[in-house]
C-alpha cells in the first residue's frame, strides 16, 4: 500500500546465496586444499572512510539502493565466502560489513577525495548475517582506485563479542607490492590469505566477476547470542505497525547476565539503556514484551549488549520498520 512497504520489500531483495546470485557453481569445494590454507584472516587498520552515517540502504547488494532505477556505476562484482571460526567451523550469526569506494575512488566519507562528485547511486556500504552455513554474499562494483592505496575492500565481521576489521585485495594489482596496508601485514601466508583471484563469469552479459574469500577468525566463540523480533499481534505481517505488540527473545547469551539494548533510529545511534526486564535465565535466554506507541514509526535497529552497557557480548544488530498505515 504506502512506499514504505515498497521499500521494505526492496531491502529485502538480499542475495541469500552464491547459488540464487547465479555464481554459486564457480566455486567447489577441494576438500584438503583448504584444510591446508586455514589460516586466521590478519587484522588491518579500518582507515579513515568508514560511513560517519549509514546509508538509507544497508543490504548486500550495493550497486542499486532501494528500489532506485538508476544503478551504481562500475564492473559488478561479486564476493563470496564463509566465515569459519579457528576449528574451521561455520559461524552462524555472524555480522559482516563492507565499504569501499566507488568507480571514481571515492567513499560515502565527506573527508574522501571526489566526494562532491562521488556516485550517488553506489550503496558504498552493506552488511550481511550469516545462516548457518556461514555464507555471505555481497554484490558490489570493482573499487576504484584513489592516491597512495592499491584496490581494496574494507569489512568487518563481529561474532562472539570478536570484531575483525581487514581488508581485501585483488591477485594481480600492479600496486599490490607497494601498498603500505598489504605489505604491513609481515607473515606471507597472511598477507597472502587476503589477496584473492576475481575471475570472470562464465556467460555473464555484463562482464562480471567474482571471488571466494573464506574469512577464519582467530578465535572460537562456541555460541553466538541471538536476537529476535516477533509481532504478536499479527506474526506473519513484515514489519510492525503503531499498535503492534512484540516480544523481543535473545537466547546464547551468559546466563544470569543483565540485559541492555543498543538502539538505531532511523541510523542515528540512540546509545545503550537498560537493564531491561530480568537477568538471563540458565540456559542465557531472556524475553520482553511491549508494544508500539505512533511517535516511534521509522525504521529501528536492535541489538543487545549483555552484562553491562559496554560488554562486548553482542547479538548482531536486527532491524525493524514501524509504520502509521
Ligand atoms: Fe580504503
Amino acid at each position: 500500500m504506502t512506499h514504505k512497504e515498497n521499500h521494505l520489500s526492496s531491502r529485502r531483495r538480499f542475495f541469500k546465496t552464491a547459488a540464487a546470485a547465479g555464481v554459486g557453481s564457480l566455486f567447489l569445494d577441494v576438500p584438503g586444499l583448504f584444510a591446508e590454507q586455514l589460516v586466521a584472516t590478519p587484522d588491518q587498520t579500518e582507515g579513515p572512510y568508514y560511513p560517519p552515517t549509514l546509508p538509507l540502504d544497508t543490504d548486500n547488494d550495493l550497486v542499486v539502493i532501494n528500489s532506485n532505477l538508476t544503478s551504481a556505476v562500475g564492473q559488478i562484482t561479486y564476493i563470496s565466502g564463509r566465515i569459519l571460526n579457528s576449528s574451521g567451523d561455520p559461524i552462524r550469526n555472524a555480522y559482516m560489513e563492507i565499504w569501499h569506494a566507488d568507480n571514481t575512488g571515492a567513499y560515502i566519507h565527506p573527508s574522501s577525495n571526489g566526494y562532491a562528485n562521488r556516485d550517488v547511486n553506489f550503496q558504498g556500504f552493506g552488511r550481511f548475517l550469516t545462516g548457518s552455513s556461514g555464507e555471505y554474499l555481497f554484490r558490489t562494483i570493482k573499487p576504484g582506485l584513489y592516491t597512495g592505496r592499491t584496490r581494496h575492500i574494507h569489512f568487518k565481521v563481529k561474532a562472539g563479542g570478536q570484531t575483525l576489521t581487514s581488508q581485501l585485495y585483488f591477485l594481480g594489482e600492479s600496486q599490490n607490492a607497494s601498498d603500505s596496508v598489504l605489505q604491513g601485514i609481515r607473515d606471507t601466508t597472511a598477507r597472502n590469505s587476503v589477496i584473492v583471484p576475481f575471475v570472470s563469469i562464465e556467460g555473464s552479459s555484463v562482464g562480471a566477476i567474482a571471488a571466494r574469500f573464506d574469512i577464519v577468525l582467530s578465535v572460537t566463540p562456541s555460541v553466538v547470542p541471538v536476537l529476535t523480533m516477533t509481532n504478536l499481534t499479527n506474526p506473519t505481517r513484515t514489519g510492525y505497525l503503531a499498535g503492534d505488540s512484540w516480544r523481543v527473545d535473545l537466547k546464547n547469551a551468559s546466563a544470569g547476565s543483565r540485559v541492555y539494548l543498543h538502539l538505531w533510529k532511523d541510523n542515528v545511534d540512540l546509545g545503550v539503556s537498560g537493564p531491561y526486564g530480568s537477568l538471563t535465565d540458565g540456559s542465557g535466554a531472556w524475553s520482553l514484551t511491549g508494544s508500539y506507541g505512533s511517535s516511534e514509526t521509522g525504521l529501528w535497529e536492535v541489538q543487545a549488549v549483555i552484562g553491562s552497557s559496554t560488554s562486548p557480548e553482542t547479538s548482531a544488530p536486527v532491524n525493524i520498520r514501524i509504520s502509521n498505515s
